[in-house]
């Protein structure tokens, strides 16, 4: 069965989502809806969409649509979604899944009420190298994982607009890029749930009511603890977006360079297992795995089953999120 899709933001990661969309078979673009005409009018004649809305009220009004792809700027993320869901669609909404936890809750509510599918778009999930480690780690050959630390910084570079307005982003460098680095540490931990947060997060390199500086720290239930690092125009960072070092007690693995370390302690010896991958990508976020996290939302639909990451799991991020901001503002370890 054929089924429609539709788009909310014309942006630049709804340009993605498209080309995903377009890749695959069954599915019709059917309609895009922004509150700019320019910009939409131009995306539609892109991907040769006919229907073309400025509020998801009006696409929802008019129906004869399967699902939405939510790709504003994050304050439209809660009510779009929760709009779509109870007009029965299913929702891919983009990361941060909303502006606090509060509203990530409600949004589950509303996907539990609706019987729709909600699905967040963590898309380290569907990278490659990411899910290439994350076999290593099942298959044993780490040990049991101590210590992970990841990275979520632009370096030398910011973004702009909306993105550093606390009104339409809620947050800065952690909403944005931190929020990759915890979401593929805990994917690469096996979905722990967070059991305390300690965060030092500021506004150091701009003058943004958002911030743009984060260190934090996370212990997870099962005994691991995770220390990410977010942040915009730093002058250097450890490793680019959503790269993770994980210390296990067999052995040590990482992402970006991806690789490990197995050392053997009799003969004084460290094997390295290279998977092949090259030192630097071409494109850090390629469209590959967009077009993977598409598939598997379409197939989750099709199948009827559970996405992953489903609202849960952008709900587990938003809480940390917020514990962060809260023991950043009261020096003091937030517990969960
Ligand atoms: N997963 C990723 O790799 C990734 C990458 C980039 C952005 N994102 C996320 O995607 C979202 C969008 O980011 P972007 O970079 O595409 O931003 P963008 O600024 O390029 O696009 C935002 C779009 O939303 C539109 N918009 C604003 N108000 C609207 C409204 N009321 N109704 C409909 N459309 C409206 C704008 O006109 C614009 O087309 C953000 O939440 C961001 O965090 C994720």
């Amino acid at each position: 069965m054929t089924l429609k899709i539709a788009f909310t933001g014309a942006g630049h990661i709804s340009r993605v989502h498209a080309r995903a969309a377009q890749a695959m078979t069954n599915l019709d673009l059917i309609a895009i809806v922004n509150h700019r005409s320019e910009s939409m009018a131009e995306y539609a004649a892109q991907f040769g969409i006919t229907r073309q809305y400025t509020a998801v009220e009006d696409l929802l009004a008019a129906g004869d649509v399967d699902i939405l792809v939510v790709s504003t700027p994050n304050y439209l993320h809660a009510p779009q979604t929760i709009a779509a869901l109870e007009a029965g669609l299913h929702v891919l909404v983009e990361k941060p899944m909303a502006l606090d936890a509060a509203e990530a809750e409600a949004m589950q509510r509303a996907a539990e009420r609706s019987g729709a599918k909600l699905m967040v778009a963590h898309c380290w999930r569907f990278d490659e190298e990411v899910n290439w480690l994350k076999r290593q780690i099942d298959a044993g050959k780490l040990g049991k994982i101590l210590r992970t630390r990841g990275y979520g910084v632009h370096v030398n570079w910011g973004p702009g607009g909306w993105f550093v307005d606390k009104r339409y982003a809620g947050g800065g460098a952690l909403a944005d890029m931190g929020i990759h680095a915890i979401d593929a540490a805990r994917y690469l931990l096996g979905d722990p749930q967070p059991a305390s947060v300690y965060a030092k997060i500021g506004t150091d390199y701009t003058n943004y009511d958002v911030d743009d500086s984060g260190t934090i720290w996370i212990n997870w239930d099962n005994g691991a603890i995770s220390i990410v690092e977010s942040g915009w125009w730093w002058p250097h960072a450890d490793g680019p977006e959503a790269s993770t070092q994980l210390y296990g007690t067999r052995a040590f693995g990482q992402l970006f360079p991806t690789g490990l370390e197995i050392p053997n302690r009799e003969a004084e010896t460290v094997a390295t297992v290279d998977p092949g991958y090259p030192p630097a990508r071409e494109e850090h976020c390629p469209q590959a795995m967009y077009d993977r996290q598409l598939a598997h939302f379409i197939e989750c639909i099709r199948e009827d089953r559970a996405p992953n990451p489903g609202a849960a799991e952008g709900l587990v991020n938003m809480r940390i999120v917020d514990a962060a901001l809260e023991s950043s503002r009261s020096a003091e370890v937030v517990r969960l």
